[in-house]
């Protein structure tokens, strides 16, 4: 009987395929995806083996962005449908009558889940925005990582049910965690971090769907676009940007 072929052996005729489709450009994952797909040793494909050129510049398989992106332009080409979860927890914002600075953070505050990294994404996210928002902003979407494992009855949040079934119901925060929301407590800004908890959405409703430019004159007037194109301009957050752009360059 054959044997079931492994994990690995199946993302190597993957990638291979992918390399054919490409006219045997060599596409390189980097290594925190491998980690993320359990893969710690280095794969054969590191190795010397018969000299391919290498993916640089412009992704085929990606939809094609503008020559100066902005962040509407990524919220089109490169957030996947998952993006909903942002854009209706920015619906919700407006509902709920929050300050338009508070929308955009509401409209952010999962940017790192829906296109970068997971773990820890309320760091992550802020890291990317803090060159291009308010510091409330980007303080609120830093913080609103701890705040949401926290309930605070005063404002009618609970622990979300949807955690307790998630990371079972014996979970607890990491010490960071648990740091970070006991400073957080008593800072000014406590309730702005506390908001995007509140009109985070934890449902998408699939019969509603919200459209980035509903959203383009909050943008406009709170997010500063880089005139050179967001990537493309150097500030401290902008490689993050391009590699958003890019994420599969060789170097
Ligand atoms: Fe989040
Ligand atoms: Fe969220």
């Amino acid at each position: 009987m054959a044997q079931a072929k492994g994990v690995s052996e199946q993302a190597e005729e993957l990638e291979f395929r992918q390399m054919q489709e490409l006219g045997e450009l060599m596409i390189y994952r980097s290594q925190i995806n491998k980690l993320a797909d359990g893969e710690w040793d280095d794969s054969p494909e590191f190795s010397l083996g018969p000299l391919k050129q290498s993916l640089m510049g412009e992704d085929p398989r990606l939809p094609q962005m503008p020559e100066k992106p902005t962040l509407v332009d990524f919220f089109n080409l490169r957030f996947g449908p998952s993006k909903q979860h942002l854009l209706q927890s920015a619906a919700l914002g407006v509902k709920n009558g929050l300050s338009e600075k508070m929308v955009l953070a509401c409209l952010l505050h999962d940017v790192s889940v829906i296109a970068f990294f997971r773990p820890d994404h309320g760091y992550w996210g802020a890291q990317m925005l803090e060159p291009y928002v308010d510091e409330e902003v980007a303080w609120a979407i830093r913080m609103h990582q701890a705040l949401r494992f926290f309930p605070d009855e005063s404002v009618g949040y609970e622990y979300p049910e949807a955690y307790a079934k998630r990371f079972g119901v014996d979970y607890q925060v990491e010490p960071y965690i648990q740091r970070d929301y006991d400073y957080a407590r008593s800072h000014k800004w406590y309730m702005s971090a506390r908001m995007i908890c509140l009109n985070d959405l934890y449902a998408f409703d699939p019969d509603v769907e919200v459209q980035v430019e509903d959203f383009e004159d909050i943008i406009g007037r709170h997010f500063k676009q880089p005139e050179e194109g967001l990537g493309n301009d150097s500030s401290p957050a902008a490689h993050m940007w391009r590699t958003l752009r890019r994420p599969a360059n060789a170097l």
